[in-house]
């Protein structure tokens, strides 16, 4: 399992992606600038970005109320998370506790909220928050419900993110709309990577997914954003043929020797960006866009 700076686990999550992120802020003298997500979930890029001195600030943004709710409690209330954290028992009848608070909608403690989503999403199967407990409620399987609850890591890691609190902007907002609004607001030199739920996958996965549409009104916003822009999705043909008028890489081919599997299927990028050269070999002309690959098995750990 890759060391993330991120508390949150996520399926389909991004952070192996850090190495091609920062080459394109290099390329592009885009260091010590801002970056943004406007799918944020959990932010694993953004998070080492920031951590690591890449980019002076970072704008989160993701449309549920829960993974807003944690994000809050990191940064707002660090102490009362750790302590949390440090004192939870990790059962499963603290489990059918939280999945109560996380389901119920009259729960407008935000630091309730955000437990809550930090301990399913450490507890659950592939950090899925609506998915099953590791192990079965029987406990029977070869992992147990506390496997991925480390909280001498985890506190680490809340205190670590809670640092930098004056440099994040979070907000809990319609994608499209936070493109619109918030982003010409942030400095010039700043990248957005948008990574928003799979057009093939997304009701199992996330709570929030989106529908053809959805898919539609993005692509025209991400068309017309000023800041420069990178996209990430699976490969269909809706997909290729949204983002026919930008350059579309498939990440099939390593990325390099150290990264044995970038693990997105199509990167789309900004006509402004230097990409690495190694992206040339990966680029998806115009004649193969109606060409697709059977989309690959979705790899989720347990
Ligand atoms: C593919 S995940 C992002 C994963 C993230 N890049 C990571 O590495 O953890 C998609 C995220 O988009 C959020 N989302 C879904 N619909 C959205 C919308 N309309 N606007 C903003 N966020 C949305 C989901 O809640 C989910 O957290």
């Amino acid at each position: 399992m890759p060391v993330t700076d991120t508390p949150l686990r996520y399926p389909g999550g991004k952070s192996q992606l850090t190495p091609v992120v920062v080459d394109i802020l290099t390329r592009n003298g885009m260091l010590y600038g801002e970056y943004a997500e406007p799918f944020a979930g959990g932010a694993g890029i953004a998070m080492t970005l920031l951590l690591n001195n890449y980019v002076s600030g970072i704008y989160l943004n993701d449309i549920d109320p829960a993974i807003y709710a944690f994000w809050h409690s990191v940064l707002h209330q660090p102490d009362a998370l750790s302590a949390r954290i440090q004192q939870v028992e990790v059962t499963i009848e603290e489990w059918h506790r939280q999945r109560k608070v996380f389901l119920d909608p009259d729960c407008t403690d935000i630091l309730d909220k955000g437990f809550a989503t930090l301990f399913l999403n450490r507890t659950n199967r592939s950090g899925i928050l609506r998915g099953g407990v590791i192990g079965g409620l029987q406990q029977t399987g070869n992992y147990k419900i506390g496997c991925r609850f480390n909280k001498a890591d985890l506190t680490r890691k809340v205190r670590r993110i809670a640092d930098y609190q004056d440099q994040i902007t979070l907000t809990c907002m319609d994608a499209a709309k936070f493109v619109k609004k918030v982003f010409p607001k942030s400095s010039s030199n700043t990248l957005v990577n948008l990574d928003p739920p799979y057009f093939g996958k997304g009701p199992e996965l996330y709570t929030n997914f989106y529908k053809a549409a959805d898919h539609a009104k993005l692509a025209d916003a991400v068309s017309l954003l000023k800041r420069r822009w990178i996209v990430t999705y699976d490969d269909t043909p809706e997909i290729r043929q949204l983002y026919d008028a930008h350059p579309t890489y498939s990440s099939s081919l390593n990325y390099s020797a150290q990264i044995k599997r970038v693990g997105v299927e199509l990167l789309v990028a900004d006509r402004r960006l230097k990409l690495p050269p190694s992206f040339a070999s990966m680029e998806i002309t115009r004649t193969s866009r109606v060409m697709v690959r059977q989309p690959a098995a979705m790899r989720i750990a347990a």
